[in-house]
């Protein structure tokens, strides 16, 4: 099998595979390149393995080009890297490992390409492409790699339990590159990672995070979170998602499955937006359920309030899985407190102060409210959902009526703080913020439109109530 390279790419791995030559080192393509190349996926960067120092043939490669890129390198660990304008090229010498009985840590020493390969996570990650003057362009696939990136299946070259002790990570990549690639993972595989979810503990947080994430930009990001819960990793890495499996069943009354559920909302929101932060409200709109669901005779399953636990829940589980605490998390925890208030507005005889309150606690984000609403409708019944979304299209447009006669969304009080206080002469404090509240929910409530005459007559009154005199 040839692989075609682009016309940079053959310029670049020209000038590296000569440095390999003055060196006398051979060298290998190898990894997610090559893996990429042949599935057709749009290629980035380019592992570089080598006989030898990685170090050194970064530093002889990097003499080959204009402008001379920096050699970034980690002596710790053998590896370099170079960054050209198309690509970044990371450079390592093959490592053989071998285990000692009388200790757990491995001895990595010098290798073959062959040892190399056995160390790799899969088989489609475990393809090499020769560099080397005799056989430039050869393929090096002793695990069958092609036949599985064309069976479409996720293997370790090794014995699953011992790539996933080199590694336990690898078992979370293999459930993000089954979601990524649409693969599917090895029976044997797969039951490797079920045996050792344990050893995910060792791993940091930020690099399980890193995984999740990327499951989270995945087209259909359900796909890992499921095999994530049937392994049982998702027990380990994020309980609190887990807890939302199943459906409970008191005299014949039962409740959904939340956690299948959650997974439909994601998967319906991922179709419109790739805005992970707008994925993750909609993976953790339902949290607060498990925590808030009781059976009331005579009336079935109720949820009360978990919209307000599982905003509160959310800086806790942002901390715990790393994920930052800025107002991305603020945002999220934003979007899970309000996901139920549409809903609210698709009943009869709705008024505009209620269509004014949504604009007003949700501001800008109702566009991305109103997306989470409507992936939130995950019914089989056709017929319902065309009629879910039909309300949702009239809470809409009564939310652009008003919006249009109000100005709600970008909140700006008519009357500020500062005039207040010029007004009646007063230092900051309560009665400043108590005439402020009140032009805002009178506002709201539409007692008043949103100008500023009608706020500045409404502070007089309000003012006069409180006793306050006016400075003239
Ligand atoms: N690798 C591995 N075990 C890991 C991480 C990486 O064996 N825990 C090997 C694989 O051969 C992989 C290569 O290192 O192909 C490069 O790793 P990385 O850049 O993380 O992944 P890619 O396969 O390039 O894929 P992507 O860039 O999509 O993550």
């Amino acid at each position: 099998m040839q692989i075609p390279f682009t016309d940079k790419e053959s310029f670049i791995f020209d000038k590296i595979a000569t440095a390999a030559g003055n060196l006398g080192l051979p060298c290998y393509l190898i990894g997610g390149f090559v893996r990429d190349k042949i599935i057709g996926r749009p290629t980035k960067d380019a592992d570089i393995v080598c006989m030898g120092d990685g170090i050194a043939l970064a530093q002889e490669a990097a003499s080959f080009f204009r402008p001379k890129p920096v050699v970034a390198y980690f002596k710790n660990f053998g590896t370099a890297q170079i960054k050209l304008p198309e690509m970044e090229v990371e450079f390592v010498g093959a490592r053989k490992e071998s285990y000692q009985l009388s200790s757990r840590k491995p001895d990595v020493e010098p290798g073959t390409i062959e040892n190399d390969q056995d160390r790799r996570d899969f088989t489609i990650n475990a393809l090499a492409i020769s560099l080397n003057k005799e056989d430039r362009g050869a393929l090096i696939d002793p695990f069958d790699g092609v036949k599985d990136i064309e069976a479409k299946i996720i293997r370790t070259p090794l014995a699953p339990l011992q790539t996933f002790s080199d590694d336990p990570l690898r078992m979370m990549r293999a459930i993000r590159f089954a979601t990524q690639l649409g693969f599917t993972i090895s029976p044997e595989t797969f039951q490797a990672i079920i045996d050792n979810v344990h050893r995910i503990r060792i791993v940091s947080q930020e690099r399980i995070t890193d995984e999740l994430n990327k499951i989270m930009l995945c087209d259909k990001p359900s796909v890992g979170w499921d095999l994530l819960f049937r392994s049982k990793l998702l027990h380990e890495i994020f309980p609190q998602l887990a807890d939302l499996y199943g459906a409970e069943y008191i005299d014949g009354k039962g409740h959904k499955d939340n956690f299948y559920h959650t997974l439909q909302v994601l998967d319906n929101i991922s179709v419109h937006t790739s805005d992970i932060w707008l994925r993750w409200a909609a993976l953790l709109h339902d949290i607060g359920k498990p925590a808030t669901k009781r059976f009331e005779e005579g009336h079935g399953w109720t949820f009360h309030g978990h919209e307000m636990v599982g905003a509160k829940m959310v800086p806790k589980l942002f901390a715990r899985l790393k994920l930052p605490l800025n107002e991305k998390m603020r945002w999220v925890q934003k979007l899970v407190m309000l996901h139920l208030r549409p809903i609210g507005l698709t009943k009869e005889n709705i008024t505009d102060s209620a269509i004014r309150r949504l604009l007003f606690d949700a501001g800008e984000d109702i566009e991305s409210l109103m997306m989470l609403c409507e992936a939130d409708i995950t019914s089989k019944n056709p017929l319902k959902v065309k009629r879910y979304l039909q309300n949702f299209e009239l809470v809409r447009r009564r939310l652009l009526e008003v919006e249009e006669s109000d100005k709600i969304r970008n909140w700006q009080p008519p009357i500020s703080g500062e005039l207040i206080m010029e007004k009646f002469g007063l230092t900051p404090g309560r009665p400043v913020g108590l005439i402020k509240d009140a032009i805002r929910e009178a506002i709201l409530d539409g007692l008043i439109p949103n100008e500023y005459q009608a706020a500045y007559d409404f502070m007089l009154q309000k003012a006069a109530e409180l006793n306050l005199q006016a400075i003239e």
